[in-house]
């Protein structure tokens, strides 16, 4: 590390110092309504200053992963010391004890039961136990969309090579005309044979967010069972696991609860699990959910930082985080939207999104796009180029100022004119 870097990351270490915790900030905001809230820049830029970011560029990709405010960090780096000290002494005793309690207050924050959520490392682990585990038999189908993630669809690939399983994969339009018509997607791929149906909550690359609850009860209505993929879902938006009614959800608690790295949830509806296989075996009885989670020796301090991210979430309130983050989605995507050249990829209808959205322009490729966004504006984002999808994703966060999406607003209109 050279004097100059070792100065800007002291500085860096310094100005994250000065973080207002919430227990402090909260109070100013308190009597203010969501719209009031979602607009309050003096308030988001003291939200801001409980983190460390990199002042190289402007960071639109936190769909990646959110990272962590420095409330939750160091309580975290105090957990990981803390098990250090205690050694074999906390895994003998309290252990599984505060894994169960992490897990009890996630499934409080989604509306499940205690015993239908168990921790996990992440979305892949919690959707790929329950696609590989399933009890397939050669002919059965099952349905998903060209847009979902690649590492599940490649699971999906790989059980029908398994077991011989056929896939019926569909494609949803970035700007549907109605639930109806997406519901009818999913419903005219199912046959008597098909046994599961996979859904993103909303979908990653576009940020369009589903109507669980519709494709649930027609997949229901055919006997079909429903695993959602709701990677991004948790900590970004309000739900209820019982107004979705599905079978199987994941999530990664990592994106937006901005838990550390390597966190994420399984929920299983109280008499779906029984029948998974586990990846790993477990002496726990069938209908108990942590026989599927028996993934050996892990980093436990994470399951207790789990905490501190809800302890956090639950003071800013996911209300007031949710409307911050779809005001500051749509303080761009309103400002390019009937561009001539600027193509949003995203639904324009409030309700089908919320901080994701994703933008291309006529012409350009989006790996083009995303290359000149960082080298000549210094934007960090992520280029998609797959399906119906084509440009940049964007995924402001709750520390994003609004001069920031100036800025992204100027160079996208500055691309569209070229
Ligand atoms: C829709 C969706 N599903 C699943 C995943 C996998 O998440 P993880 O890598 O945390 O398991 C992602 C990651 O970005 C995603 O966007």
């Amino acid at each position: 590390m050279t004097k100059r870097e070792f100065l800007k990351t002291s500085a860096g270490i310094a100005s994250a110092a000065v973080f207002y915790p919430l227990d402090q900030l909260m109070p100013e905001v308190a009597h203010l309504s969501l719209e009031e809230v979602a607009k309050d820049e003096r308030f988001w830029k003291k939200i801001r200053k409980g983190y460390r970011l990199k002042p190289d560029y402007i960071n639109l990709e936190n769909g990646y992963y959110c990272i962590t405010p420095q409330e939750t960090l160091e309580r975290y780096i105090e957990h990981a010391r803390e098990v250090n000290y205690q050694g074999s002494w906390y895994m003998r005793t309290v252990q599984w004890d505060n894994k169960d309690g992490v897990a009890t207050r996630l499934a409080k924050l989604i509306g499940a039961e205690a015993d239908e959520v168990v921790i996990t490392r992440n979305t892949t682990e919690s959707l790929d136990t329950i696609i590989g585990g399933y009890p397939w038999e050669a002919g059965d189908e099952a349905v998903f969309a060209a847009q979902d993630y690649g590492a599940m669809r490649i699971m999906f690939e790989q059980v029908a090579q398994k077991y011989g399983v056929v896939n019926k994969i569909i494609s949803i339009p970035n700007h549907p005309k109605s639930d109806e018509e997406l519901v009818a997607l999913y419903e005219n791929a199912i046959t008597p044979k098909t046994k599961l149906l996979m859904v993103c909550h909303i979908i990653n690359i576009t940020g369009h967010i589903l109507p669980i609850r519709k494709i649930c009860d027609m997949a229901h209505r055919q006997g079909v069972e429903v695993m959602v993929d709701g990677a991004h879902a948790v900590g970004h938006f309000q739900f209820s696991i019982q107004d979705l009614d599905c079978e199987y959800y994941g999530s990664s608690l990592h994106k937006w609860l901005s838990a550390p790295l390597g966190a994420g949830l399984l929920y299983a509806k109280k008499g779906s699990n029984a029948k998974i296989w586990p990846r790993f075996a477990d002496w726990k009885e069938p209908e108990d959910l942590r026989r599927l989670n028996h993934t050996g020796t892990h980093p436990v301090h994470t399951d207790l930082a789990i905490g501190n991210a809800l302890d956090y979430l639950e003071k800013l309130g996911l209300e007031r985080k949710e409307a911050r983050l779809r005001y500051i989605q749509n303080y761009w995507t309103d400002k390019v939207r009937k561009h001539p050249n600027i193509i949003v990829n995203t639904p324009v209808e409030r309700h089908r999104s919320c901080a994701i959205a994703n933008v291309g322009i006529k012409g350009m490729k989006p790996h083009d796009l995303a290359k000149t966004l960082l080298d000549k504006y210094k934007i960090w984002t992520v280029a998609i180029d797959e399906t119906v999808v084509h440009g940049c994703r964007i995924t402001p966060n709750i520390y994003t100022t609004t001069e920031e999406l100036e800025v992204f607003v100027e160079a996208l209109k500055e691309l569209g004119a070229a």
